[in-house]
């Protein structure tokens, strides 16, 4: 059971990692307050890019996510204090112009970053940048943010099932999968310092979808990967036709039982879809994994290997829980 101190949740892995908190292109005018591990974040939107303080106003309390920018600054809505974006106050309008502001007014600064659409929040130090994904920066591949949805489940779960082939058939039997085509081949698992990923997965689908558009059926070539501890990525090729579908899944733990999940999707086809018919299509699928997430126990993952029956089919999640051990991620796991 993780830890929480003034509600944040103590990670020291999860501290440091790199969280997808906001659709970069929602964020306009007005700040948002956010939570990441229990903890209370405001973001906004300055000339320079995107920042993030802690949800606190140091006077009061109040939360800055309730302020407005003025000058590309952060004003608390309470008093009006204006920090600047390195979390100096630069402005306290009730004090006279020649008095000095006391050092200590400052906002909390936290790591800020936008890719692949999203915004992204680090409370501690980054253990290491984002990875270049090119297939979800790559514009003709039209990469698409989807989500972010709401899940009552710990994120741990959430990547554990994207990495999870044999529920293909059953949670999304008729649209990712047949049961009367369960049984999977062999396969396997490479671990490198920061990835685990498969060998190719041949899976027949006797319906294909582009959207929400059904075609005849055919072979799609899976491999999945997970490369950090709360994000992982999927690539679905026909095998026919090479047409290939990427995903990357990445999930901010709101609490140890509550998450976030936002997914960029990007193809190499099917551009005649229109971008909502796409997104809906994505929405479909993931509503069915969470219902499914929702109702497992214990919420939290197992990393005792003996807890749940492990299976060979799921050797990549198996991977996955011993490599959360081994890091010592303590939010989503038992
Ligand atoms: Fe923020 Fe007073 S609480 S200015
Ligand atoms: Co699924």
């Amino acid at each position: 059971m993780t830890l929480v101190v003034e509600g944040r949740l103590q990670d020291s892995v999860l501290e440091n990692e790199w969280h997808p908190v906001y659709i970069s292109s929602d964020l306009v005018e007005k700040p948002v307050g956010v939570i990441v591990m229990g903890e209370r974040v405001s973001i906004y939107r300055s000339k320079k890019g995107v920042h993030a303080f802690r949800d606190l106003c140091i006077h009061r309390g109040a939360m800055l996510s309730e302020g407005y920018v003025v000058d590309d600054c952060l004003v608390c809505p309470y008093h009006g204090w204006k920090y600047d974006n390195a979390g100096k106050c630069v402005s306290i309008p009730a004090q006279s112009k020649d008095m000095k502001i006391p050092e200590r007014a400052k906002a909390e600064v936290y790591h800020c970053q936008e890719k692949y659409g999203i915004i992204w929040v680090c409370l501690g130090e980054p253990t290491i940048e984002l990875p270049s994904l090119e297939e979800f920066e790559d514009l003709t591949r039209k990469p698409l943010v989807c989500g972010p949805y709401d899940v009552k489940a710990a994120g741990t779960r959430v990547v554990e099932n994207f990495t999870d082939f044999a529920h293909l058939m059953y949670v999304h039997g008729g649209l990712l999968g047949h049961p009367d085509y369960a049984e999977l081949p062999d396969f396997s698992i490479t671990k490198e310092k920061d990835r685990i990923f498969t060998s190719e997965v041949p899976i027949y689908q006797p319906v294909a979808h582009s959207g929400s558009e059904a075609r005849e059926g055919t072979t799609y070539v899976y491999v999945k990967e997970v490369f950090r501890p709360m994000s992982a990525r999927l690539s679905k090729r026909d095998a026919d036709t090479g047409q290939t579908l990427w995903i990357l899944l990445t999930v901010l733990p709101l609490s140890e039982k509550e998450c976030k999940v936002f997914m960029v999707v990007s193809r190499n086809y099917g551009f005649e879809v229109s971008d909502e018919d796409f997104i809906k299509f994505q929405d479909t699928v993931f509503q069915q994994d969470a219902w499914i997430i929702e109702t497992q126990k214990p919420e939290l993952l197992p990393l005792d290997l003996q807890a749940e029956l492990n299976h060979k089919v799921d050797i990549l999640s198996v991977a996955y829980r011993r490599w959360l051990k081994e890091l010592g991620v303590t939010i989503g796991t038992v």
